[in-house]
């Protein structure tokens, strides 16, 4: 009974002293985790600045062939088709993965002819300045990252827009979505019999915890802002952009994820 009572303090003791140890190393730990984690805040805000100055540049001189969001779609990539050339999609990770930061300031600075691909890829060096080129490569880098068919304006009016609110969403709701989804979001507002036998598609349950779980805000948001045909959907769900706001966008992505049950991601 005594030893055990004994081994008890002993092991008292031993706990005591250990804390200490680890408290001491627990305070210059914090402090190095904490230096580090401004440096990286530091880092990424001016990558963060970098990709937005890329980004400008980007809609400015390379849009109108690698499109809004690199995905090769830009207006004169139709043209270059028919001769046979394709735009590289600058946002396909299997592509882009291959090339380092440097081949990509090269391909940039240089142009296609000079780094063994097609010269209607023209260089940019006598054009733009060395870090206007790193700004570009900052962007060219994030591209893969993007929604491919999420266009860049839209992107940017999401992550602009205040943080939804479910309590806003479903009044929104109530007036604008519940013709087709319901009141309650199943799927069978008074309209869906009608799609349903004149299209031959549904409305959305959106409360289907499995099919929205995988989704991600960004791309819910884009399909209410852009309408189900932008993204090869029912053509049916119409584009809602004209109609509300950002924030009001916002509120109907987080009303979903309440009466879905699924969590913002
Ligand atoms: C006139 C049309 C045009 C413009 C403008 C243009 N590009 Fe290109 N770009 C191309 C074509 C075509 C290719 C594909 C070349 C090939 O694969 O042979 C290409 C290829 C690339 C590649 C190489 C991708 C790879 O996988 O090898 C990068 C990087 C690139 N462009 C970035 C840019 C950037 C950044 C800008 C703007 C500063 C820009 N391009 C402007 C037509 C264009
Ligand atoms: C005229 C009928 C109609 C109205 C009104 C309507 N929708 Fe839809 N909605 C649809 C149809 C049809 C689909 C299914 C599209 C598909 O999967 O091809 C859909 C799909 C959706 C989806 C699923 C998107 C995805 O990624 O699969 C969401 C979210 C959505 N609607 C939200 C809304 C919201 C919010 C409103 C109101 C602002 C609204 N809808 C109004 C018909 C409608």
């Amino acid at each position: 009974m005594i030893r055990t009572l004994r081994l008890a303090m002993v092991i008292a003791a031993f706990a005591t002293a250990a804390m200490a140890v680890s408290c001491a190393q627990q305070t210059s730990k914090a402090a190095a985790d904490a230096a580090a984690a401004a440096q990286a805040a530091a880092d990424s805000a001016k990558t963060a600045a970098a990709v937005q100055r890329g980004q400008h540049l980007f809609l400015s001189y390379c849009a109108m062939c690698h499109g809004d969001g690199g995905a090769g779609d830009g207006e004169a990539a139709a043209r270059f088709q028919r001769d046979s050339v394709m735009v590289a999609k600058l946002n396909n990770s299997d592509r882009m993965d291959k090339l380092t930061p440097e081949e990509l300031r090269k391909v940039i600075a240089e142009g296609g002819g000079k780094t063994h691909r097609s010269d209607l890829m023209p260089p940019w060096a006598s054009r733009l300045s060395p870090e206007q080129i790193d700004d570009l490569v900052q962007f060219v880098l994030q591209l893969r990252y993007m929604n491919p068919s999420v266009p860049s304006a839209t992107l940017a009016a999401y992550m602009a827009a205040p943080e939804g609110v479910p309590a806003d969403g479903r009044a929104l709701f109530v007036h604008h979505c519940v013709a087709c989804h319901g009141s309650e979001g199943k799927g069978d507002g008074p309209f869906a019999a009608k799609l349903l036998e004149t299209a031959k598609v549904q409305p959305r349950n959106l409360t289907d915890s499995v099919y929205f779980k995988d989704r991600k805000d960004s791309d819910l948001y884009a399909t209410i802002a852009l309408g189900g045909g932008h993204f090869k959907k029912a053509v049916q769900m119409p584009a809602w952009t004209q109609t509300l706001t950002p924030a009001q966008m916002k509120s109907l992505v987080a009303y979903v994820r309440s009466i879905s049950q699924t969590e913002s991601k």
